[in-house]
């Protein structure tokens, strides 16, 4: 009885490992062969080390930068970004976003305000403030620019993080910082 055992015993084993082999194998080239399929599927980490965030719809869902760089030239897309801050992403005509985001927050009474294509400006329906396409102002009663945030485009989606250096407008420090 012992003796079958013991020539049963390595037989088992080598099917055991030639089963964990074979499975090794198999989950190495599946890995392989899957692994830009799920980089594709799973979306990256919402905050980033240096505390970015990812753009979202306002259905709280992340957005492929793709899906706004389809947008004509010029257009100017409304997220959420930090802070859940409504945001305006702009398309540039070599196919990229603007560095920068303009907030959707008039710097009067912080009303939101819609982008006019036709008169290529931002324009505040509370008491008549006007910017032009960068987010300057162009009529009061906005005592201020638009406020700016960083822009770029990771990993197939578009992260917003603080915008803390000089304006870019104006050349000095910005005001909300
Ligand atoms: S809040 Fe925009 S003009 Fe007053």
């Amino acid at each position: 009885m012992s003796e079958n055992l013991a020539l049963e015993s390595p037989s088992m084993s080598r099917r055991q490992l030639l089963n964990f082999l074979t499975g090794a194998v198999v989950a190495t080239t599946a890995s392989t062969l899957l692994y830009p399929a799920a980089k594709f599927f799973i979306a990256p980490s919402e905050v980033s080390e240096d505390g970015s965030i990812l753009a979202k719809d306002v259905h709280g869902n992340l957005i492929p930068a793709k899906q706004i760089l389809a947008e004509p030239v010029g257009t100017r897309a409304l997220v959420a970004g930090l802070n859940a801050e409504p945001t305006y992403i702009i398309v540039e005509s070599d196919g990229t976003l603007h560095p920068w985001g303009i907030v959707d927050n008039c710097t009067h009474l912080g009303c939101t305000f819609p982008w006019n294509a036709n008169e290529n400006q931002f324009q505040c329906p509370c008491h008549g403030s006007r910017y032009d396409a960068e987010g300057r102002v162009v009529r009061g009663p906005a005592p201020l620019p638009l406020k700016l945030v960083k822009v770029k485009v990771e990993e197939e989606y578009i992260r917003f993080s603080p915008w803390i250096e000089n304006d870019p407008r104006t050349g000095e420090k910005p005001w909300w910082v």
